[in-house]
């Protein structure tokens, strides 16, 4: 045998035990608890054929507990590029076979390396994390990854999209990581994500918790909103990235690619969506499906704060955001949550470059001491602050209430909304009539003779006069009223003029949002 053929056999046999991670026992482990191996993650989100490895033979410095004699194949995690419907990405997935998938500086040091080329080479970068986090041999080591980490996060943060697939535990500073990226993936029974975990808290403050109560995949998909995207199984989890991705584009200085553009498919008349009754809620996800193309609607954040939509859908071929009220929840109204998931997302499509189609029926903000409490004040401004300052194409329609502040923020005219449209359902006012009419006519109200009958009409004189779209269309701050049939030709016409839209903003280090 010739000395080549010599070293290819050695390195392949140094490849295959890398390759085998933690073991067979760790990998049975892993496999028991219903999960994919960190390779074989990778390999199922990838085009077929298309991973390409780096520091494969990667080796941790920790010398202390021992730490000299264990060997950790890829140092518990493997790192790589590959391609997406063609298109390149990097990718990194965290081996709990080795170590846990513990991060230690080298470990983290990889990670950094696939998050510098991504960054450069401008392509997404997707971060598969199953780790007990830093690894507690290396000490203040394994904290400088992760600051390493964080730091390069935030650099990257509107230059390539950042996605976190969360497929084991992320404990303790981990959590941090993806939570300063775009998308957070989690999949039930799977995914779990805390600062402290169940033991401390039993320790601290005596409360027994179970870590799928603390921070499974649902609690971050429903109440905390650090999920975006929940699904029931790692395969389906994988589907759902794949369809994310195809709505991006690579990088801030690009546009997502276009489809073939298709006709909704949805059989629901957009005539009929709204209901006769102003009072009666109807799902504003019927109306987003019969105007996108195909009538494919790819939802963000689908159960957190839910009187808000949010997601892409695409018209004429080309990725548009959506962000509507849900009259279905809380009539729609703006509220702590809803008010900080719409302005994340409106400043996720403006970093890149996807117009915003806002569509708007909710009565205002939500009133009460819980919401003041929170600080509705403060998250309320996040979305006048992200639509204020948001150049990419935006459009409004309004459908039906656009009450109040809720009037305001939800992309109006004043806000520099470059078209605003009405359906002859829209109702634009201060405040709903009923509210109103006991304010202004409160004194004819009580001096009358039957003060029921006087509150009907003079509620019925505020509707005639205000509940309409035509005060506001006729100061141009509605640009045309038209018939819910119309709505698609006319976005795609007003998406098509705003192609080339620029505008431009003074100068400065940066804006302060009301974080
Ligand atoms: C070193 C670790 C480790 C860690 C797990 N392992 N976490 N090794 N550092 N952080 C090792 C275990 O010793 C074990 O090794 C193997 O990984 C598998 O772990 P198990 O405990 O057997 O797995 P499981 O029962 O599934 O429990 C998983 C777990 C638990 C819930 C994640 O391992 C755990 O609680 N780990 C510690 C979590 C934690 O508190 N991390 C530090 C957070 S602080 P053997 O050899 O037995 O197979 C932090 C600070 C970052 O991250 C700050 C950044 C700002």
């Amino acid at each position: 045998m010739t000395s080549l053929k010599k070293n290819i056999l050695k390195l392949r046999e140094k490849r295959a035990l890398v390759e085998k991670g933690g073991g067979d026992a760790a990998i049975a482990k892993q496999e028991a608890k219903g999960k994919m191996t960190a390779r074989n993650r990778i390999l199922a989100i990838l085009d077929k054929g298309s991973f390409q490895e780096y520091d494969m033979f990667v080796e941790h410095g920790a010398r202390n507990f021992g730490m000299d004699k264990k060997v950790l194949p890829g140092d518990g995690v493997i790192t790589g590029t590959g391609t997406i419907d063609g298109k390149p990405v990097g990718i990194f997935a965290q081996d709990f076979t080795v170590e846990g998938g513990s991060l230690g500086l080298k470990h983290a040091r990889k990670i950094t390396k696939i998050m510098d080329h991504a960054l450069k080479m401008k392509m997404p970068i997707i971060g598969i994390n199953d780790s007990g986090g830093a690894r507690i041999q290396e000490g203040v080591d394994a904290l400088a990854g992760y600051g390493e980490i964080f730091y390069r996060n935030t650099i990257a943060s509107g230059v390539i999209p950042q996605i976190s697939v969360i497929l084991g535990p992320c404990a303790g500073g981990a959590v941090y990581s993806p939570a300063l990226t775009d998308f957070v993936f989690v999949v039930e029974k799977i995914s779990n994500m805390f600062i402290t975990g169940p033991s401390v808290i039993k320790t601290v403050i005596g409360e027994d918790i179970s870590m799928e109560d603390l921070g499974g995949a649902r609690v971050h998909a429903e109440i905390t909103g650090n999920a975006h995207f929940y699904s029931l199984s790692e395969t389906e989890c994988f589907e759902q990235i794949k369809k994310l991705i195809s709505f991006l584009p690579w990088s801030n200085t690009e546009k997502a690619t276009a489809q073939k553009p298709a006709k909704p498919k949805s059989k629901t008349s957009i005539d009929s969506i709204i209901p006769s009754d102003p009072k009666q809620p109807y799902d504003v996800r019927d109306v987003i499906r019969a105007i996108v193309d195909d009538s494919d609607f790819f939802e963000v954040q689908e159960l957190f704060a839910a009187n808000i939509v949010i997601g892409f859908g695409r018209m004429g071929g080309e990725t548009v955001g959506f962000v509507a009220n849900q009259p279905m929840v809380l009539a729609g109204v703006l509220d702590c949550d809803s008010s900080d998931k719409a302005a994340r997302f409106i400043r996720f499509c403006d970093s890149f470059n996807i117009p915003i189609v806002t569509l708007e029926d909710m009565p205002g903000y939500l009133p009460g001491v819980d919401q003041e409490h929170a600080g509705v004040i403060r998250h309320g401004a996040k979305v006048l602050y992200a639509y204020s300052e948001a150049t990419v194409p935006k459009i409004t329609v309004v459908l039906r209430k656009a009450y109040g502040g809720g009037y305001i923020a939800m992309n109006s005219r004043h806000l520099g909304a470059d078209f605003v449209f009405a359906w002859p359902s829209a109702e634009i006012a201060v405040m709903g009539p009923e509210g109103a009419a006991n304010i202004i006519f409160r004194k004819e109200i009580m001096e009358a003779e039957d003060p029921e009958a006087m509150r009907k009409i003079k509620v019925q004189e505020y509707v005639d006069k205000f509940a309409n779209p035509y005060v506001a269309a006729s100061n141009g701050f509605i640009d045309a009223v038209i018939e819910p049939k119309e709505t698609r030709e006319i976005l795609l016409h007003t998406l098509e003029i705003s192609k080339n839209k620029e505008e431009l903003r003074p100068g400065k280090k940066h804006g302060l949002p009301p974080f």
